[in-house]
């Protein structure tokens, strides 16, 4: 039984159909892969697993039917994501902005056990962790637009890490980094199933996604027209001609 599962997760904008009768299983600890053309629907169906969006369909986490439940408590029960746009707080040092979601994060356990006296301590061990999988220790004092865009990437996806997920939803972490930072940036991010943590990683470079995901879904028109292994998935003749003529054809190119 995977961690995630969605069975025939369809999104409806108007009489767009985003995510047409989705289906997929994604064990815990696995790096997984989702791909597709500018507009395919990547977006719409990480924005419905994280209850963003109204779906049908169903949606179970860690054995759980979580469709109905508001996104926030899709967080309490151990999914984070991070999104398109790099949205960081540019007037908090780094290990602030982790805080502010390691502690927000801490909600549960509060609840708990309401008179805990460590429950900062609690998030700042959490934020300390984030930073270390990341491999960003030495930023954490830094203020966000004094580092690179690389390294802004890797500080949302700590941040993300920050809530103590089990799994984490990452929306083209490498758009706008070159691919040598790619390939860097993906070799910082399997360190977070290295941590015992599931990934579902959304990106059109095709570079990373074949250096670091065990499997792939490739998805055209809100629907998944391919799967497996991403050698197998590049050679898939309908992912070839999905590909053909949208932006993502040269990455595509380069690696075939
Ligand atoms: N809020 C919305 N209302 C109406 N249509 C939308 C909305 N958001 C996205 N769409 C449409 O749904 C489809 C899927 O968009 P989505 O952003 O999920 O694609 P994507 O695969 O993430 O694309 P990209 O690679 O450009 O990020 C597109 O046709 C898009 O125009
Ligand atoms: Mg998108």
């Amino acid at each position: 039984m995977g961690l995630l599962e969605l069975t025939e997760m369809t999104v409806q904008y108007g009489g767009l159909r985003a995510v047409d009768a989705v289906s997929l299983d994604i064990p815990e600890g696995a790096f997984v892969g989702l791909i597709g053309p500018n507009g395919a629907g990547k977006t719409t169906l990480i924005d419905a697993v994280s209850g963003l969006v109204p779906s049908s369909g169903s949606v179970r986490f860690a054995g759980r039917n979580i469709e109905r439940m508001p996104p926030h408590k899709r967080a309490r029960v151990g999914l984070a994501r991070t999104f398109q746009s790099i949205e960081l707080f540019d007037d908090l040092s780094i290990r602030e902005n982790l805080l502010v979601a390691a502690e927000g994060a801490s909600w549960l356990s509060m609840a708990r056990a309401p008179f805990w006296p460590s429950r900062s301590a609690d998030a700042a061990h959490r934020v300390e962790q984030a930073l270390a999988s990341l491999g960003i220790e030495d930023l954490a004092g830094r203020m966000p637009d004094s580092v690179s865009l690389g390294q802004r990437k890797l500080v949302t996806v700590a941040r993300a890490v920050a809530a103590n997920p089990r799994m984490v939803l990452l929306d083209e972490p490498a758009a706008g980094l070159d691919s040598a930072e790619s390939i860097e940036l993906g070799r910082q991010l399997r360190q977070l199933t290295t941590d015992g943590r599931t990934v579902l990683l959304v990106d059109h470079d095709m570079g990373l996604v074949l250096s670091v995901c065990d499997y792939v879904y490739v998805l055209e028109f809100g629907q998944i027209i391919a799967q497996g292994s991403a050698a197998a998935v590049l050679q898939d003749p309908r992912v070839v001609k999905a590909y053909l003529g949208s932006e993502a054809a040269a990455p595509m190119e380069s690696v075939l």
